[in-house]
């Protein structure tokens, strides 16, 4: 049966290891100059509805190293764009493609996708989940941590569709998990009670982010407006008054935290330059690790 990528809490602690696993000897393989090529004559459709940088040129590059041809499909350009039912879609491009990849608003329209496609899908991001950043954030966890068991992250921020795919992580793997965010930015309670059912790892909720990162293994931050909620963006600058991750606020966490970011970011706004730049972040492997992840998800979805 094809599988897919929709949202973390489907997989199992073992479709994360499968992951992780092949995520790490595929960086490896690469870092050595040695030419992996498990993707010859596939085809990898990726159908955007919001703006990327990381996701889709990680994507993109990955899929082309493997051997593998990325299409991106600009949904205008389509009959999407003119309202060509999601069924039919999926199930004409499942006749052409290999995988697609999905980034948009709603979620259940990647789920209509996956259930018409006979191909895997992947969510690329959408307004309620974004689970591939958090399998490849997990992975820059482990090589600076080495492994997940027994830290504690804390997120500082919205209760956003990132924060939401850390709460399905920990409810599959076993985490603790605490997050800050103001009253009204709390995450959707419906993911939050479906992953506390599990009775697996600890998912804490505070409003003051000092006692999310006391003693914190993992700082993470996103931006207070993600994409579509750009018109809110005056109401939640007063709103996450005080939940900027700071020098001070980091200084709370453990001596070796580190400060992680899916980026783009605010620089200024739900993080410091000082913290950005500073000797506890590891943004920039993080966004690396993108890529790595990207090449192992497709690798195994595709030719397991
Ligand atoms: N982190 C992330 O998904 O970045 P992009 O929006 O640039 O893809
Ligand atoms: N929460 C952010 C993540 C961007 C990668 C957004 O959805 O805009």
């Amino acid at each position: 049966m094809k599988k897919d990528l929709l949202k973390l809490i489907d997989l199992t602690e073992e479709d994360f290891g499968l992951f992780f696993d092949r995520a790490l000897e595929l960086k490896r393989r690469y870092k050595k100059g040695i030419i992996d090529r498990p993707m010859i004559g596939k085809t990898m459709g990726m159908i955007f509805d919001k703006p990327s940088t990381r996701t889709r040129i990680s994507f993109e590059a990955g899929f082309a190293q493997l051997g593998g041809t990325p299409i991106f499909l600009n949904t205008s350009d389509t009959q999407m764009g003119r309202s060509e039912p999601i069924k039919d879609t999926a199930r004409v491009m499942s006749r052409y493609l290999d995988a697609i990849v999905i980034r948009t608003f709603s979620q259940a329209l990647i789920e209509e996708f996956a259930k018409e496609a006979s191909i895997p899908v992947v969510n690329a991001l959408s307004d309620d989940y974004h689970p591939c950043q958090i399998l490849s954030d997990l992975l820059t966890v482990i090589e600076c941590k080495g492994g997940y068991k027994g830290l504690k992250i804390a997120w500082v921020g919205d209760g956003n569709n990132v924060a939401h795919s850390w709460i399905n992580a920990t409810a599959v793997l076993g985490l603790d998990l605490v997050l800050a965010c103001p009253e009204g930015y709390f995450p959707n309670k419906t993911i939050l009670d479906r992953a506390l059912s599990t009775g697996k790892g600890s998912i804490k909720i505070v409003t003051d982010p000092k006692d999310a990162v006391k003693d914190a293994d993992v700082i993470y931050t996103d931006v207070w407006a993600s994409m579509g909620m750009e018109k809110e963006q005056e109401k939640r600058l007063k709103a996450f008054d005080g939940y900027l991750v700071d020098k001070k606020l980091v200084d709370l966490a453990k001596k070796d935290a580190i400060v992680m970011h899916c980026l783009p970011a605010h620089r200024g706004e739900e993080i410091s330059d000082e913290v950005m730049e500073g000797p506890n972040s590891v943004l920039w492997d993080q966004a690396e690790n993108k890529m790595h992840m990207h090449k192992a998800i497709m690798d195994v979805l595709i030719n397991r």
